[in-house]
């Protein structure tokens, strides 16, 4: 039966990251995958998770069983990360917050509730957007159409048109949103734009749905709510689903959450069971070691303010690369205006190279970037930045 099957192409980003590993350039540099990495090129685990961690070891009592819809605790962390203490209180039972397996978790367990309410939904998502979107959502059985976002001439978003692309969608689709840090082009709309955004949900009656996969990576834990925290505020119903691999470093621990308002109490407990009976369908319940942590560390005052503290060394080195790339870039006789790249956030932007271009930075100079020409900016440190200037000037003067 397995006879006739016919090989994949490889995953966009993480192809990048196997392509990596298997080059034995020693100058190779990994602008892939949205890992950050630190001024050694290494990415660390967080000071706080490793104390978590050492006391979750001596102190964790059990393994039992924790159930579909994840650990409590957690669930009621993350809901106070994302929505805020009061905000959350107000929602009060049209809230509902479920633990996941990572943001990916969250979102195809969103997608197979969107499914399970409204079979033939559609969601509207950015052009462009992140790789993954599609396959996560769409191989859930809900179909995908695009609204413009991303104009790669001003390196701006293209909000008029986005606008009016918005003010088409009907009640009953969806619009998927990037909380902060959009990726892949690091361009995020502005509090007016979020305003401008709320009105037109309110008007037409179509559902947000929020990806907030990099929440204080890019201004600050709550400057990067503000559109998340005014939607929930507003409107009647909102999925959002978010994540700890990068705020928390938990990259491989899987862990995530999905958060959903709904317009009355009733509502949210008729969709809690959907969701438990959605996570148990297709992977029972959520690892815990990840969830286990952030709890540890957030019910720890010494700990939170460790974690904190190092989410914003990890956010001031990133926008402090942005300003060093774009220097950089210039100091290397590049005629091209990088300076968009100071003004985006988080952890991506393109560099707006062309795919010939691309191509020849990966086969003859061994930097990786995904095929858009996103470059994940926390890759750079002082032993590759020269190297990749170097490189970059190269290839466009060729
Ligand atoms: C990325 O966009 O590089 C990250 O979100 C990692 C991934 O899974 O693609």
């Amino acid at each position: 039966m397995f006879q006739s099957l016919q090989p994949l192409p490889s995953d966009p980003i993480l192809g990048l990251s196997a392509a990596y590993r298997a080059d034995e350039n020693p100058k190779k540099v990994d602008l892939g995958v949205g890992v950050y990495k630190d001024a050694n090129g290494k990415t660390p685990v967080m000071r706080a998770v490793k104390h978590a961690e050492e006391f979750l070891v001596n102190f964790q009592e059990t393994k039992a069983y924790v159930g579909p819809t994840g650990a409590a605790g957690y669930n009621d962390i993350i809901a106070t990360m994302v929505l805020g203490e009061s905000l959350k209180q107000s929602l009060g039972g049209r809230r509902v917050t479920v633990q996941t397996p990572g943001g990916c978790g969250g979102l195809r367990l969103a997608a197979e509730f969107i499914v399970k309410a409204k079979s033939d939904s559609t969601v509207w998502v950015s052009d462009p957007t992140w790789a993954n979107h599609v396959p996560l959502l769409g191989s859930a059985g809900l179909k995908i159409e695009q609204y413009p976002y991303y104009d790669y001439d001003t390196h701006s978003v293209r909000f008029d048109e986005m606008l009016s692309c918005l003010q088409q969608v009907p009640a009953g689709d969806l619009v998927l949103l990037h909380g902060c840090c959009h990726n892949p082009s690091g361009a995020d709309l502005t509090r007016a734009q979020w305003q401008a955004i709320k009105e037109v949900a309110l008007s037409q009656g179509f559902t947000v749905f929020i990806d907030l996969a990099y929440q204080g990576l890019g201004d600050g834990l709550e400057q990067d709510v503000y559109g998340v925290r005014l939607l929930a505020e507003a409107l009647p119903e909102l999925i959002v689903v978010s994540s700890c691999s990068k705020n928390f470093g938990l990259y491989r621990e899987r862990t995530g959450a999905l958060t959903l308002i709904c317009e009355n109490d009733a509502a949210t407990s008729a969709a809690t069971t959907l969701l438990a009976a959605a996570a148990r369908a297709n992977y029972s319940m959520p690892p815990d070691h990840g969830a286990a942590i952030v709890q540890t560390v957030m019910q720890n005052p010494e700990l939170q303010a460790d974690w904190d503290a190092e989410l914003k060394e990890v956010r001031d080195r990133i926008n402090s690369l942005r300003s060093l790339l774009v220097s950089s870039l210039r100091a290397g006789g590049l005629e091209q205006d990088f300076s968009f790249i100071e003004r985006e956030k988080g952890m991506f932007s393109f560099l707006g190279v062309n795919k010939d271009q691309i191509q020849t930075l990966i086969n003859d100079y061994s930097i990786y970037l995904v095929g858009s020409s996103r470059i994940n900016v926390a890759s750079i440190n002082d032993n590759n930045l020269h190297y990749l200037v170097d490189s970059v000037a190269a290839v466009l003067k060729s």
